[in-house]
């Protein structure tokens, strides 16, 4: 089936299969091949990799092949951000996805080696991606650069947890912000436009994202989320609930939502867009959030 003709959801699977499938096997050792795939399939809710296709929808889509690379990039990123963010030296979290996490089922050092594995992956499926379209390969690895790495990409959000000062809005830009604009802007570089325009609505949705695992994690329970809650708090995390209030952080929350919809370039996949922004923040808000203000 042609990519046009396929859902985004199915777009996404397909290309992150082929990658995970064509690494598997070949001298890569069983276990760190079976670590790699658990720790990609079954996917969480697939966010950043939506927003990119559906931004490069939005631009017209003239090459899917590399909006696929590219939402596979930004997914597979993501998927390796989450194995080393649940190790024991970071948040020593037991389940991710509502599974157990990546070294609790494979051990330690193969969730470090799998995460590592993952990242140059994301790097791989690029390269692949872009053999039709050469010229938006460096774009989009600079792109992909700036969501992961030095200085404002997920390593430094990471990283500012080891630090005594934080500023928790650049530490959820950083950690969490980043990749979404990633997203956003390699889908319009993946469609051969201008990634400019499309940074504001990365912008806005990363934080509204990060609100509301803030609110998740304080107010619901791990079945709602498939990962532990309360970890803010016992971790002394910087998070918005702590700063705000929790109705503050769902005020805050709702402002970022109307943000992102108002940051929808003009285009003519805009409507489509919005829509898709607005099903995300239903689907975000933790469930006693949406009782409550219906
Ligand atoms: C969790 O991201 C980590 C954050 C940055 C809040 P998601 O909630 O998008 O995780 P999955 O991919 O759906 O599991
Ligand atoms: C994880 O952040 C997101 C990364 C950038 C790795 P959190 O630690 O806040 O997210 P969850 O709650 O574990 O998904
Ligand atoms: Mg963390
Ligand atoms: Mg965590």
């Amino acid at each position: 089936m042609s990519s046009k003709a396929m859902s985004s959801q199915a777009r996404i699977e397909t290309a992150l299969e082929a990658l995970i499938a064509r690494v598997e096997g070949d001298g890569t050792p069983p276990g760190l091949a079976a670590a790699v795939r658990y720790a990609v399939f079954p996917g969480g809710a697939r966010v950043r990799p939506s927003l990119c296709l559906a931004v490069a929808e939005a631009c017209g889509d003239d090459q899917p092949g590399v909006a696929n690379a590219a939402a596979a990039a930004v997914e597979l990123m993501h998927c390796a951000s989450l194995v080393h963010d649940d190790l024991p030296c970071f948040d020593d979290a037991d389940t991710r996805r509502g599974k157990p996490s990546v070294h609790l089922t494979f051990g330690e050092p193969r969730a470090v080696l799998a995460g590592d594995a993952l990242i140059v992956l994301a790097f791989d499926a690029l390269a692949q991606g872009c053999a039709t379209a050469p010229q938006r390969l460096a774009p989009l690895i600079r792109t992909l650069v700036q969501g992961v790495g030095l200085p404002r990409g997920i390593v430094s959000g990471q990283a500012w947890e080891s630090e005594t000062e934080v500023d928790v809005s650049l530490y959820h830009q950083m950690k969490t912000g980043a990749l979404f604009v990633a997203a956003t802007r390699a889908g319009a570089i993946a469609a051969g436009q201008s990634p400019a325009p499309w940074t504001a609505l990365g912008d806005a949705l990363g934080a509204a994202y990060q609100a509301a695992d803030d609110l998740l994690d304080a107010v619901a329970d791990a079945d709602e989320g498939g990962k532990p809650t309360g970890r803010d708090v016992a971790l002394s995390r910087p998070s918005l609930v702590a700063s705000l209030g929790l109705r503050g952080a769902y005020e805050h929350l709702r402002g970022l939502v109307d943000q992102a919809v108002a940051s929808i370039p003009d285009c003519a996949g805009a409507s489509g867009l919005r829509e898709i922004v607005q099903a995300q923040a239903v689907r975000l808000t933790p469930k006693q959030f949406s009782r409550s203000a219906a």
